[in-house]
Protein backbone atom coordinates (compact mmCIF):
# COMPACT_ATOMS: atom_id res chain seq x y z
CA UNK A 1 0.00 0.00 0.00
CA UNK A 2 1.46 3.32 -1.12
CA UNK A 3 1.22 6.57 1.49
CA UNK A 4 2.60 9.45 0.21
CA UNK A 5 6.12 8.43 -0.20
CA UNK A 6 6.14 5.24 2.12
CA UNK A 7 5.29 2.26 0.39
CA UNK A 8 3.69 -0.35 2.85
CA UNK A 9 4.29 -4.26 2.79
CA UNK A 10 1.23 -5.20 3.88
CA UNK A 11 -2.00 -3.90 4.93
CA UNK A 12 -2.05 -4.83 8.68
CA UNK A 13 -1.22 -1.99 11.45
CA UNK A 14 -0.33 -2.31 14.64
CA UNK A 15 -2.32 -0.12 16.84
CA UNK A 16 -1.18 2.53 18.93
CA UNK A 17 -1.93 1.92 22.39
CA UNK A 18 -0.30 3.95 25.42
CA UNK A 19 1.61 1.64 28.03
CA UNK A 20 1.32 -1.57 25.84
CA UNK A 21 2.77 -0.94 22.55
CA UNK A 22 6.02 -0.13 23.78
CA UNK A 23 9.32 -0.15 21.78
CA UNK A 24 9.79 -4.02 23.05
CA UNK A 25 6.37 -4.80 22.30
CA UNK A 26 6.73 -3.23 18.89
CA UNK A 27 9.02 -5.40 18.48
CA UNK A 28 8.06 -8.62 19.88
CA UNK A 29 4.55 -8.61 17.41
CA UNK A 30 7.33 -8.29 14.40
CA UNK A 31 9.39 -10.92 15.88
CA UNK A 32 6.71 -13.50 14.94
CA UNK A 33 4.36 -11.17 12.17
CA UNK A 34 4.95 -9.11 9.27
CA UNK A 35 3.18 -6.04 10.20
CA UNK A 36 3.12 -3.13 7.67
CA UNK A 37 2.87 -0.06 10.06
CA UNK A 38 3.80 0.42 14.05
CA UNK A 39 2.75 3.68 15.79
CA UNK A 40 4.29 4.89 19.23
CA UNK A 41 1.35 5.76 21.03
CA UNK A 42 -0.07 9.36 21.29
CA UNK A 43 2.27 11.94 22.72
CA UNK A 44 1.02 15.24 24.17
CA UNK A 45 1.66 18.18 22.02
CA UNK A 46 1.36 20.44 24.89
CA UNK A 47 3.89 18.57 26.53
CA UNK A 48 6.56 18.95 23.62
CA UNK A 49 5.89 22.32 23.46
CA UNK A 50 6.93 22.92 26.85
CA UNK A 51 8.96 19.94 27.84
CA UNK A 52 10.44 18.71 24.75
CA UNK A 53 13.13 16.58 26.51
CA UNK A 54 10.03 14.63 28.45
CA UNK A 55 9.64 12.40 25.35
CA UNK A 56 12.62 11.05 24.37
CA UNK A 57 12.00 8.13 26.32
CA UNK A 58 9.40 7.11 24.40
CA UNK A 59 11.06 7.82 21.13
CA UNK A 60 14.40 5.52 22.00
CA UNK A 61 15.36 3.17 18.98
CA UNK A 62 12.69 4.32 16.51
CA UNK A 63 15.15 4.28 14.02
CA UNK A 64 15.11 0.48 14.19
CA UNK A 65 11.57 0.04 13.53
CA UNK A 66 10.83 0.98 9.78
CA UNK A 67 8.31 1.79 9.28
CA UNK A 68 6.85 3.37 11.91
CA UNK A 69 4.53 6.10 12.72
CA UNK A 70 4.19 8.81 15.87
CA UNK A 71 1.01 9.91 16.82
CA UNK A 72 0.21 13.79 18.23
CA UNK A 73 -2.80 14.30 20.17
CA UNK A 74 -3.41 17.95 20.77
CA UNK A 75 -5.83 21.42 20.31
CA UNK A 76 -3.59 24.08 19.85
CA UNK A 77 -2.50 24.81 16.10
CA UNK A 78 1.05 26.42 17.60
CA UNK A 79 1.69 23.47 19.95
CA UNK A 80 1.16 20.84 17.14
CA UNK A 81 3.66 23.29 14.31
CA UNK A 82 6.16 23.45 17.43
CA UNK A 83 5.92 19.11 17.92
CA UNK A 84 5.92 18.93 14.13
CA UNK A 85 9.43 20.86 14.33
CA UNK A 86 10.89 19.01 17.24
CA UNK A 87 10.05 15.40 15.92
CA UNK A 88 11.74 16.64 12.61
CA UNK A 89 15.33 15.15 13.84
CA UNK A 90 13.80 11.90 14.33
CA UNK A 91 13.94 9.19 12.06
CA UNK A 92 10.25 8.12 11.60
CA UNK A 93 7.74 7.12 9.23
CA UNK A 94 4.28 8.86 9.02
CA UNK A 95 2.40 11.38 11.45
CA UNK A 96 -0.89 10.29 13.13
CA UNK A 97 -2.85 13.05 14.92
CA UNK A 98 -5.06 11.47 17.31
CA UNK A 99 -8.47 12.52 16.80
CA UNK A 100 -10.71 9.65 18.95
CA UNK A 101 -9.13 9.16 22.64
CA UNK A 102 -12.09 9.08 24.53
CA UNK A 103 -10.53 9.73 28.39
CA UNK A 104 -11.82 12.79 30.24
CA UNK A 105 -8.24 14.63 30.22
CA UNK A 106 -8.77 14.05 26.27
CA UNK A 107 -11.99 15.53 26.07
CA UNK A 108 -11.48 18.37 28.81
CA UNK A 109 -8.69 19.18 26.85
CA UNK A 110 -10.39 19.70 23.87
CA UNK A 111 -8.50 16.78 21.66
CA UNK A 112 -8.46 14.07 20.73
CA UNK A 113 -12.13 11.94 20.60
CA UNK A 114 -13.54 15.80 21.24
CA UNK A 115 -12.43 17.11 18.14
CA UNK A 116 -15.00 14.33 16.42
CA UNK A 117 -17.52 16.85 17.49
CA UNK A 118 -15.53 19.90 16.11
CA UNK A 119 -15.04 19.60 13.11
CA UNK A 120 -13.38 22.83 12.69
CA UNK A 121 -10.35 22.51 14.92
CA UNK A 122 -10.14 19.15 13.36
CA UNK A 123 -9.66 20.89 10.23
CA UNK A 124 -7.24 23.43 11.35
CA UNK A 125 -4.76 20.65 12.93
CA UNK A 126 -4.92 18.91 10.08
CA UNK A 127 -4.26 21.64 7.60
CA UNK A 128 -1.28 22.51 10.14
CA UNK A 129 0.03 19.00 9.97
CA UNK A 130 -0.08 18.59 6.43
CA UNK A 131 1.71 22.07 5.75
CA UNK A 132 4.54 21.48 8.09
CA UNK A 133 4.94 17.87 7.98
CA UNK A 134 7.59 16.57 5.65
CA UNK A 135 6.31 13.26 6.25
CA UNK A 136 3.22 11.93 5.42
CA UNK A 137 -0.25 12.35 7.56
CA UNK A 138 -2.38 9.51 8.70
CA UNK A 139 -5.79 10.59 11.33
CA UNK A 140 -6.96 8.37 13.44
CA UNK A 141 -10.71 9.05 14.10
CA UNK A 142 -13.82 7.17 15.74
CA UNK A 143 -17.30 6.96 13.59
CA UNK A 144 -18.45 10.26 15.83
CA UNK A 145 -19.39 11.80 19.25
CA UNK A 146 -22.23 10.57 20.57
CA UNK A 147 -24.12 9.51 17.62
CA UNK A 148 -22.72 8.71 13.70
CA UNK A 149 -20.54 11.92 12.23
CA UNK A 150 -22.31 13.85 8.92
CA UNK A 151 -20.19 11.52 6.58
CA UNK A 152 -20.41 13.90 4.05
CA UNK A 153 -18.72 16.49 6.27
CA UNK A 154 -16.30 14.48 7.12
CA UNK A 155 -15.09 12.75 3.90
CA UNK A 156 -14.89 16.51 2.43
CA UNK A 157 -12.57 17.52 5.27
CA UNK A 158 -9.71 14.02 4.61
CA UNK A 159 -10.31 14.26 0.29
CA UNK A 160 -9.49 18.12 0.71
CA UNK A 161 -6.91 17.66 3.69
CA UNK A 162 -3.56 16.04 1.90
CA UNK A 163 -3.30 13.71 4.10
CA UNK A 164 -2.44 10.22 3.05
CA UNK A 165 -4.56 7.91 4.92
CA UNK A 166 -7.54 7.82 7.46
CA UNK A 167 -7.92 5.28 9.98
CA UNK A 168 -11.46 4.41 11.98
CA UNK A 169 -11.98 2.94 14.69
CA UNK A 170 -15.61 1.77 14.46
CA UNK A 171 -17.28 2.65 17.58
CA UNK A 172 -18.22 6.34 18.38
CA UNK A 173 -16.05 7.93 21.10
CA UNK A 174 -19.18 8.12 24.01
CA UNK A 175 -19.68 4.37 23.29
CA UNK A 176 -17.09 2.02 25.33
CA UNK A 177 -15.40 -0.85 24.36
CA UNK A 178 -18.81 -2.91 24.41
CA UNK A 179 -19.41 -5.28 21.33
CA UNK A 180 -22.43 -3.86 20.19
CA UNK A 181 -21.47 -0.86 19.76
CA UNK A 182 -19.56 -1.60 16.48
CA UNK A 183 -20.98 0.57 13.52
CA UNK A 184 -19.42 -1.05 10.43
CA UNK A 185 -22.10 0.87 8.59
CA UNK A 186 -20.59 4.31 9.15
CA UNK A 187 -17.37 2.76 8.28
CA UNK A 188 -18.59 1.25 4.71
CA UNK A 189 -20.58 4.81 3.96
CA UNK A 190 -17.22 6.54 4.77
CA UNK A 191 -15.30 4.50 3.01
CA UNK A 192 -17.39 4.70 0.15
CA UNK A 193 -16.98 8.79 -0.19
CA UNK A 194 -13.37 8.97 0.80
CA UNK A 195 -10.28 9.11 -2.05
CA UNK A 196 -7.61 7.60 0.32
CA UNK A 197 -7.36 5.02 1.59
CA UNK A 198 -9.25 3.79 4.82
CA UNK A 199 -7.79 1.16 7.85
CA UNK A 200 -10.37 0.03 9.69
CA UNK A 201 -10.27 -0.97 13.44
CA UNK A 202 -12.00 -2.02 16.45
CA UNK A 203 -13.03 -5.91 17.64
CA UNK A 204 -10.84 -7.50 15.46
CA UNK A 205 -9.80 -10.93 17.43
CA UNK A 206 -9.12 -13.45 14.63
CA UNK A 207 -9.06 -14.16 10.97
CA UNK A 208 -13.05 -14.59 10.51
CA UNK A 209 -13.54 -11.08 12.40
CA UNK A 210 -10.84 -9.48 10.15
CA UNK A 211 -12.50 -10.75 7.04
CA UNK A 212 -15.50 -9.78 7.93
CA UNK A 213 -15.00 -6.68 8.84
CA UNK A 214 -13.05 -6.13 4.89
CA UNK A 215 -15.92 -7.86 3.31
CA UNK A 216 -18.51 -5.75 5.31
CA UNK A 217 -16.75 -2.45 4.54
CA UNK A 218 -14.39 -2.69 1.74
CA UNK A 219 -11.41 -1.16 3.71
CA UNK A 220 -8.10 -1.03 2.42
CA UNK A 221 -6.34 -2.35 5.50
CA UNK A 222 -6.95 -3.34 9.41
CA UNK A 223 -5.70 -1.94 12.30
CA UNK A 224 -5.25 -4.54 15.28
CA UNK A 225 -5.13 -3.11 18.97
CA UNK A 226 -5.75 -5.53 21.70
CA UNK A 227 -5.63 -8.90 20.40
CA UNK A 228 -1.89 -8.68 19.82
CA UNK A 229 -1.76 -8.18 23.62
CA UNK A 230 -0.65 -11.86 24.38
CA UNK A 231 -0.99 -12.76 20.95
CA UNK A 232 1.69 -11.55 18.56
CA UNK A 233 0.83 -13.97 15.56
CA UNK A 234 -2.61 -12.21 15.10
CA UNK A 235 -1.50 -10.31 12.22
CA UNK A 236 0.13 -13.26 10.19
CA UNK A 237 -3.08 -15.53 11.25
CA UNK A 238 -4.52 -13.34 9.24
CA UNK A 239 -2.58 -12.89 6.31
CA UNK A 240 -2.54 -16.71 6.08
CA UNK A 241 -6.19 -17.01 6.21
CA UNK A 242 -6.18 -14.26 3.70
CA UNK A 243 -3.75 -15.73 1.64
CA UNK A 244 -4.13 -19.18 1.55
CA UNK A 245 -7.62 -19.89 3.51
CA UNK A 246 -5.71 -21.40 6.43
CA UNK A 247 -6.51 -20.72 10.22
CA UNK A 248 -3.39 -21.24 12.00
CA UNK A 249 -4.20 -22.83 15.32
CA UNK A 250 -1.88 -22.51 18.14
CA UNK A 251 -2.46 -25.49 21.07
CA UNK A 252 -2.88 -24.09 24.87
CA UNK A 253 0.86 -25.09 25.82
CA UNK A 254 3.12 -23.73 28.36
CA UNK A 255 5.96 -24.38 26.48
CA UNK A 256 5.05 -22.05 24.18
CA UNK A 257 3.86 -19.70 26.82
CA UNK A 258 7.93 -19.76 28.00
CA UNK A 259 9.51 -19.75 24.51
CA UNK A 260 7.57 -16.36 24.35
CA UNK A 261 8.27 -14.96 27.59
CA UNK A 262 12.52 -16.05 26.66
CA UNK A 263 11.63 -14.61 23.02
CA UNK A 264 10.35 -11.18 24.93
CA UNK A 265 13.03 -11.11 28.01
CA UNK A 266 15.82 -11.22 24.78
CA UNK A 267 14.21 -8.18 23.09
CA UNK A 268 14.07 -6.07 25.91
CA UNK A 269 17.93 -6.59 26.67
CA UNK A 270 19.10 -5.95 23.67
CA UNK A 271 16.62 -2.96 23.32
CA UNK A 272 17.83 -1.83 26.99
CA UNK A 273 21.74 -2.08 25.46
CA UNK A 274 23.05 1.71 25.31
CA UNK A 275 20.11 2.87 26.78
CA UNK A 276 19.45 4.16 30.31
CA UNK A 277 15.96 5.03 31.90
CA UNK A 278 15.42 7.23 34.66
CA UNK A 279 13.31 4.77 36.39
CA UNK A 280 16.04 1.98 36.02
CA UNK A 281 16.37 -0.83 33.22
CA UNK A 282 16.18 -2.96 35.68
CA UNK A 283 12.63 -1.96 36.54
CA UNK A 284 11.22 -1.10 33.04
CA UNK A 285 12.36 -4.63 32.15
CA UNK A 286 10.22 -5.82 34.85
CA UNK A 287 7.15 -4.01 34.55
CA UNK A 288 7.63 -4.38 30.36
CA UNK A 289 7.97 -8.27 31.23
CA UNK A 290 5.31 -8.60 33.77
CA UNK A 291 2.10 -7.08 31.72
CA UNK A 292 3.18 -9.25 28.79
CA UNK A 293 3.76 -12.51 30.99
CA UNK A 294 -0.07 -11.92 32.50
CA UNK A 295 -1.17 -11.00 28.62
CA UNK A 296 0.47 -13.92 27.63
CA UNK A 297 -1.29 -16.64 29.99
CA UNK A 298 -4.08 -16.77 26.66
CA UNK A 299 -1.97 -19.24 25.40
CA UNK A 300 -1.95 -21.80 28.58
CA UNK A 301 -4.83 -23.95 30.15
CA UNK A 302 -6.09 -23.15 33.35
CA UNK A 303 -4.67 -19.21 32.99
CA UNK A 304 -6.52 -17.48 35.52
CA UNK A 305 -4.68 -18.83 39.21
CA UNK A 306 -1.41 -17.90 37.21
CA UNK A 307 -2.52 -14.51 36.30
CA UNK A 308 -3.64 -13.58 39.93
CA UNK A 309 -0.31 -14.88 40.97
CA UNK A 310 1.94 -12.93 38.54
CA UNK A 311 -0.14 -10.09 39.30
CA UNK A 312 1.03 -9.69 42.93
CA UNK A 313 4.83 -10.02 41.31
CA UNK A 314 7.14 -7.01 43.16
CA UNK A 315 10.64 -7.76 40.98
CA UNK A 316 12.10 -10.50 38.29
CA UNK A 317 13.37 -13.25 40.71
CA UNK A 318 9.28 -13.40 41.77
CA UNK A 319 8.06 -13.17 38.31
CA UNK A 320 10.78 -15.66 36.93
CA UNK A 321 9.85 -18.33 39.67
CA UNK A 322 6.32 -18.23 39.12
CA UNK A 323 7.08 -18.55 35.38
CA UNK A 324 9.59 -22.07 35.82
CA UNK A 325 7.25 -23.60 37.87
CA UNK A 326 4.13 -23.68 34.98
CA UNK A 327 3.66 -26.79 33.67
C1 LIG B 1 -4.61 0.31 26.67
C2 LIG B 1 -5.01 1.06 25.42
C3 LIG B 1 -4.33 2.21 25.07
C4 LIG B 1 -4.69 2.90 23.91
N1 LIG B 1 -3.96 4.00 23.54
C5 LIG B 1 -4.24 4.62 22.37
C6 LIG B 1 -3.43 5.68 21.87
O1 LIG B 1 -2.41 6.08 22.46
N2 LIG B 1 -3.81 6.27 20.70
C7 LIG B 1 -4.90 5.84 19.99
O2 LIG B 1 -5.19 6.40 18.92
N3 LIG B 1 -5.67 4.83 20.42
C8 LIG B 1 -5.35 4.20 21.57
N4 LIG B 1 -6.08 3.12 21.95
C9 LIG B 1 -7.16 2.62 21.06
C10 LIG B 1 -6.59 1.57 20.10
O3 LIG B 1 -5.61 2.13 19.24
C11 LIG B 1 -7.70 0.95 19.24
O4 LIG B 1 -8.29 1.97 18.47
C12 LIG B 1 -8.78 0.28 20.08
O5 LIG B 1 -8.21 -0.53 21.09
C13 LIG B 1 -9.71 -0.58 19.20
O6 LIG B 1 -9.00 -1.59 18.56
P1 LIG B 1 -9.01 -3.12 19.09
O7 LIG B 1 -10.45 -3.52 19.21
O8 LIG B 1 -8.26 -3.90 18.06
O9 LIG B 1 -8.32 -3.11 20.43
C14 LIG B 1 -5.75 2.43 23.10
C15 LIG B 1 -6.44 1.27 23.47
C16 LIG B 1 -6.07 0.58 24.60
C17 LIG B 1 -6.81 -0.69 24.96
Amino acid sequence: MKLGSLDLKNQYLLAPMLNVSTSPFRRFCRYFSNIGLVFVPMLYTKKIETHPKSIEEDLLKIDQEYPIGIQLIGSDPKALKKSIDHLESYKFDILDLNAGCPSNRAIQAKEGGYLMKDLKILNLLIKVAVKYSARPISLKIRTGFNNPVNIKDMAKIINDSGIDIAIIHARTVKSSFREESLDLDTVKSLKEKLKIPLIGNGDIINPISAKYFIDYTNVDGLMIGRESMGNPQIFNQIHEYFINDKIITFKKDYIIYKNYLKIYEDIIDEFLNGISYQIGNEEFKFKELKRNAIWLTKNIRNSTSTRRNLSKVKNIKQLKSIIERIE
